[in-house]
């Protein structure tokens, strides 16, 4: 399908979307965020795909919901609308893993598309942030939310109502991004990370991305006794069989996703 706001390419079972509207740093509007929806849906559809990356620019992951856009909206038109709902459920209903590479600005919605990704890679020169509140208004998609679960209340109510910035360094230190890489050998090493997960039983990497997940849902014991069942679950996939008798065999297992 052809899109005007991100660049979509699937190689070697990984589809990598990429984020597209240089002269607005990839400001998300109503047209990315829905063009980013259908193209999460299809990622999920296609039989090909095993991991997704998200990224953008050099210069900007996103720097946030489009300023202009929202200018003139009054409280009815996004109520109403129920702005980026729609299109963040359709990324949120995607369960295979998803993988943000973020250099430069990922700041208000930019930040919180990058949290509803799996984890996040960071190049040393990604700068996150919460500053909607130099606009009169606050986070909307999870920058209260996921940010405070990620880095904790101190940091995140520091980001919210401070609007400051968090280098790569800090958010790796508060647990915002798993990993932080020189800017040039970002894409190599989100693309690294994918090809690995692109290689496991899909069954298995569905399955432990649904049970991390769950934990922010729900009690200690509630997650544990969840997990304890899916890893029970597996047994009855021939990619166990295969894995561990691989592993026996001491050779490379081959996944079939059954
Ligand atoms: C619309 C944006 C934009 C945005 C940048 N641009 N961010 N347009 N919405 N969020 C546009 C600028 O207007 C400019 O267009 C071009 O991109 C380049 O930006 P500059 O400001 O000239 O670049 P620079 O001086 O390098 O500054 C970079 C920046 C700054 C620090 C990232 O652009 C900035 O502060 N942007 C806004 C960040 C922000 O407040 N984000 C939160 C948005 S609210 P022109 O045409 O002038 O060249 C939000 C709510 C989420 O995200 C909740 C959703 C439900």
């Amino acid at each position: 399908m052809a899109y005007e706001t991100i660049i979509v390419e699937v190689e070697d079972h990984v589809c990598l979307i990429k984020l597209n509207r240089p002269d607005a740093l990839n400001a998300l509007n109503a047209q990315l965020m829905s063009e980013l929806a259908k193209a999460a849906s299809e990622a999920q559809e296609n039989e090909k795909v095993r991991c997704i990356v998200l990224t953008g620019s050099e210069k900007a992951f996103a720097a946030g919901a489009d300023i202009k856009m929202m200018s003139s909206k009054s409280f009815a038109d996004v109520f109403s609308e129920d702005l980026f709902t729609p299109e963040t459920d359709a990324i949120g209903r995607v369960r295979k893993p998803i993988i943000a590479a973020v250099a430069g600005y990922a700041l208000g919605g930019g930040c919180e598309l990058a949290m509803m990704c799996d984890f996040i890679i960071a190049a040393d020169t990604a700068k996150f942030g919460q500053p909607e509140v130099n606009l009169g208004v606050m986070a909307g998609i999870g920058g209260t939310q996921r940010l405070t679960r990620l880095i904790g209340k101190s940091k995140a109510m520091d980001m919210n109502l401070t609007g400051r910035f968090m280098d790569a360094e800090e958010a790796e230190r508060s647990g915002l991004v798993s990993r932080v890489v020189p800017a040039k050998k970002l894409m190599d090493e989100a693309m690294g990370a994918a090809q690995k997960i692109a290689e496991k039983s899909l069954i298995s990497t569905m399955a432990i991305k649904e049970s991390v997940n769950r934990s922010y849902e729900t009690t200690l014991r509630e997650g544990l006794l969840f997990e304890r069942r899916v890893f029970h679950s597996l047994f009855a996939t021939e990619d166990q069989k295969e894995g561990m008798a691989a592993f026996a065999e001491k050779r490379e297992p081959q996944f079939r996703d059954r």
